[in-house]
């Protein structure tokens, strides 16, 4: 649904993004996730058609953003980091313009607009003066007026950047709640953000793609046994697809953990058998999902501390 080949963006002597290149499948939700300055802004930008890329490629729904601008309009929701939200307009008021900006037909407009207004909870308040609403729920505006046009695409920039914390928790719940029927990717500088609301984080650093994989994928095993030995660890770690393994001594029994080249639920069974050839009895098997802070911590270590200075 989404795809970017080699995209870069240069502002003056400024690299902002550097031959990026990912892939988002339909009904998808992604997390954009990197530190200020990554470059999420400027990505987001460039796939809605807002500014044009300096090279590189990005397609939407198979339209190229660049050369077919007027179809991925149609295809594309956008959420800006400022909202382009008219105070002074009624709720409706505001979705019929925006509506119409996205070329939806005036038979359409009716029901696209009493739409977007369900689907973010704005239907009561459709007749009120947008700039008297809380933030929340001008956020909520901001994603119906990114929704109205029924696209198969939603980019979202930190859309819960500066609402509280019942406010953040309803706009996740919302966004979560769109994805399946819209591919949605948003993006955030703050990791429990994606672990929230994304079931794939794509994390970007000084424009160049650090890492990209399932929050799922992430785990690994740990066994625990009657008693380890030095053999039995080095058998367990010469199985292929094992990365590294740990061990940790306790009174009585011992506990192995297996860090994982990638997630193949089918090395369990092999695990297992040679933890026993090798005489360690294997008392329980588990997998442990590997904290994300700790990925995110470890891949981007130097920016997160720069983050926290600035925190
Ligand atoms: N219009 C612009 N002119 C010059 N530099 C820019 C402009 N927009 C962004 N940049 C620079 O590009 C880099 C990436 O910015 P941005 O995409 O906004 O990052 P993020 O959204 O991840 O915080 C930063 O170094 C930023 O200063
Ligand atoms: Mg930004």
């Amino acid at each position: 649904m989404i795809e970017v080949t080699e995209l870069t963006k240069i502002f003056g002597h400024r690299l902002a993004i550097d031959h990026l290149n990912f892939k988002i499948k339909a009904g998808e939700i992604v997390g954009f996730l990197g530190p200020n300055g990554a470059g999420k802004s400027t990505t987001m930008k460039i796939l809605t058609g807002v500014m044009p890329a300096s090279s590189g490629t990005a397609k939407i729904a198979g339209y190229d953003v660049f050369d077919e601008a007027r179809e991925v309009k149609k295809n594309i929701g956008y959420l800006p980091e400022m909202p382009p939200i008219y105070f002074d307009m009624l709720v409706d008021e505001y979705l019929e313009f925006v509506a119409k900006l996205h070329y939806v037909t005036k038979s359409n407009l009716k029901s696209s607009i009493d739409r977007s207004l369900e689907k973010t909870g704005l239907t009561e308040v459709r007749h009120r003066v947008i700039g008297n609403l809380s933030k929340g729920y001008r956020q909520r505006v901001g994603l119906a007026q990114a929704l109205v046009h029924d696209p198969k695409v939603l980019i979202l920039d930190e859309p819960t950047v500066g609402l509280d914390p019942v406010q953040i928790i309803e706009i996740r719940e919302l966004i979560k709640s769109l994805a399946g029927a819209h591919t949605v990717v948003l993006s955030t500088h703050i990791l429990p953000e994606v672990t929230a609301t994304c079931e794939r984080i794509i994390l970007i650093n000084k424009g160049t793609l650090v890492s990209e994989e399932m929050i799922e994928d992430r785990i690994m095993f740990q066994m625990l046994v009657k008693s380890i030995n030095e053999n039995g660890l080095k058998a367990l770690k010469s199985i292929p697809g094992v990365k590294d393994v740990h061990s940790v001594v306790g009174v009585e029994e011992g506990t192995i953990s297996i860090e994982l080249n990638s997630m193949q639920s089918e090395l369990r069974g092999r695990l297992i058998e040679v933890a026993m050839q090798e005489k360690m009895g294997v008392l329980e098997f588990s997998s442990v999902k590997l904290n994300l802070e700790e990925i995110f911590l470890k891949l981007s270590a130097a920016d997160h501390a720069m983050m926290e200075k600035r925190a």
